[in-house]
């Protein structure tokens, strides 16, 4: 088939390299002109595992092209893809500018009949304005086209992007047209091979699917990290409960982890979507407004941590901080707790040296640039090189090389021999029989 990826960014640009990998060709099409002469240039603009050489793979075949030209894009395509952003509106509301931008331009743009795909997290009730956004369009050019809008939600994970597209869990597709389903079908069903994984409902129901999933999962983690602050009170050690009540099936392991809180681009931004949705539909949203705020918090108890155990000391010290990213996996940034947590430390008058395998870039253009001036923030190209000389260490993103440190010679560089662990990946016994001060959450 010949598709049009619009948007290439984290979901355009796997969506796009997994579909020309199942022999699709695709055009994606990005007004950055930027991203798409490093894309021309074979670069990918963030970190995401495997996908620079599925990418070159499929250019090198033909079957996978970078353009900004939205009209050449679209010009043969049969299935157009819409993956652009939907940032969060002062109020909270998911902002629809990118996606009606583009419909308008789909309708200025297409020659023949084709199925339009909302592949961006959207709330309920999009996929109509786009479709009357485009109907608009056709109608001011006088033009009769059959066109059907689809809700294809992505469910996708950032780090684990390309194995996610291509090993689905479920395909959803909402749509009320049989031959679209149809097509999509088509087009999912490499993907799909060892048993049917995908279920087509109204379109509708699509949207809210993906605003729902993503709701439960941060509420799983606001949850737990509610109960690890009891736990901490209680002199209990959240990591057993999280064992205790893992093991059993109705409630299983994912997403059940204490920690500094959950950031990223999609559930923070999805849970505000939600609450807005409720309220403008009179439901009182007091679950999701509860996440929320617990996430917040939760954002600031690193902080607090250090605040408490440092006192007076505060102001002048200098903490390590591993991990920038908002999990493990991703250079993203976006509402990452590292960058809260660094935030109150510069207030605080704290040096902060940070390290992340692979996130110092994004982290150098989303903080402050006065952060970097003034020599508040360092980011250090080495781990050891973020605590030599540290009152504490903070780990704030569980990148895999955390887990088993040189702790005799962190001992050695550190100032004072302090853990913060953000995301409980020690051993509190063993990290103190090293001769470690130990903070966790929860325990
Ligand atoms: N990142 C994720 O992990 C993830 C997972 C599932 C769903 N989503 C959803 O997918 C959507 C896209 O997210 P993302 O992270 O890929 O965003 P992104 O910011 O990485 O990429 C969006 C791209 O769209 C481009 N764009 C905006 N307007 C355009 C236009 N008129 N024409 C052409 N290009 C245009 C931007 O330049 C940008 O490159 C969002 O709704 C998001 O909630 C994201």
């Amino acid at each position: 088939m010949k598709l049009s990826v619009i948007g290439a960014g984290y979901v355009g640009i796997v969506t796009g390299a997994c579909f020309a990998e199942m022999g699709n060709t695709v055009t994606c099409v990005d007004k950055d002109t930027g991203k798409i002469s490093a894309l021309l240039a074979g670069k990918i603009p963030f970190y995401e595992p495997g996908l620079e050489e599925l990418v070159a793979t499929n250019r090198q075949a033909g079957r996978l092209h970078f353009t900004t030209s939205l009209s050449e894009a679209v010009a043969e395509a049969s299935i157009q893809f819409i993956a652009v952003g939907t940032p969060p509106r002062k109020d909270g509301s998911a902002d629809l500018t990118h996606v009606l931008n583009v419909a308008r331009e789909l309708g200025r743009n297409i020659n023949a009949a084709c199925i339009v795909v909302s592949k961006s997290t959207v709330p309920v009730g999009t996929a109509d304005q786009i479709r009357k956004t485009i109907d608009k369009e056709l109608d001011r050019r006088n033009v009769r086209l059959q066109v059907d809008v689809v809700s294809n939600p992505e469910f996708l994970k950032e780090g684990d992007a390309v194995n996610d597209f291509m090993r689905p869990e479920r395909v959803i597709i909402g749509t009320d047209s049989e031959p679209a389903a149809e097509q999509m079908r088509a087009l999912y069903a490499p993907f799909t091979r060892s048993h049917e994984r995908l279920l087509v409902m109204g379109v509708r129901d699509a949207e809210m699917t993906k605003y729902a999933a993503n709701a439960m999962l941060a509420t799983r983690i606001s949850f737990m990290n509610e109960i690890a602050n009891l736990c901490e009170r209680l002199g209990v050690d959240v990591e057993n409960v999280r064992r205790g009540i893992g093991s059993d099936s109705r409630i299983g392991y994912s997403f059940i982890y204490p920690g500094c809180g959950y950031g990223g681009s999609c559930f923070p931004k999805d849970m505000k979507a939600l609450v807005h949705m409720a309220e403008a539909n009179s439901v009182v949203p007091e679950v999701l407004r509860a996440v929320e705020s617990r996430n917040q918090s939760q954002k600031q108890r690193l902080f607090e941590k250090i605040r408490d155990r440092l006192g007076a000391k505060l102001a002048g010290s200098t903490i390590g901080v591993w991990g920038l990213a908002f999990k493990p996996g991703t250079d993203d940034v976006r509402e990452a707790p590292s960058i809260a947590l660094i935030e109150r430390l510069v207030d605080a008058g704290v040096r902060v040296k940070a390290y992340d395998p692979v996130a110092a870039e994004s982290a150098r253009r989303s903080v402050p640039a006065t952060w970097l001036k003034s020599g508040k923030l360092e980011l250090v190209a080495n781990p050891y090189d973020a605590v030599a000389g540290a009152d504490a260490l903070a780990l704030v993103t569980e990148w895999k090389p955390f887990r088993n440190p040189d702790f005799e010679t962190m001992k050695k560089l550190m100032r004072l021999p302090v853990i913060f662990d953000g995301r409980n990946q020690y051993d509190p016994k063993q990290v103190r029989s090293l001769g470690f001060e130990y903070f966790g959450i929860g325990r």
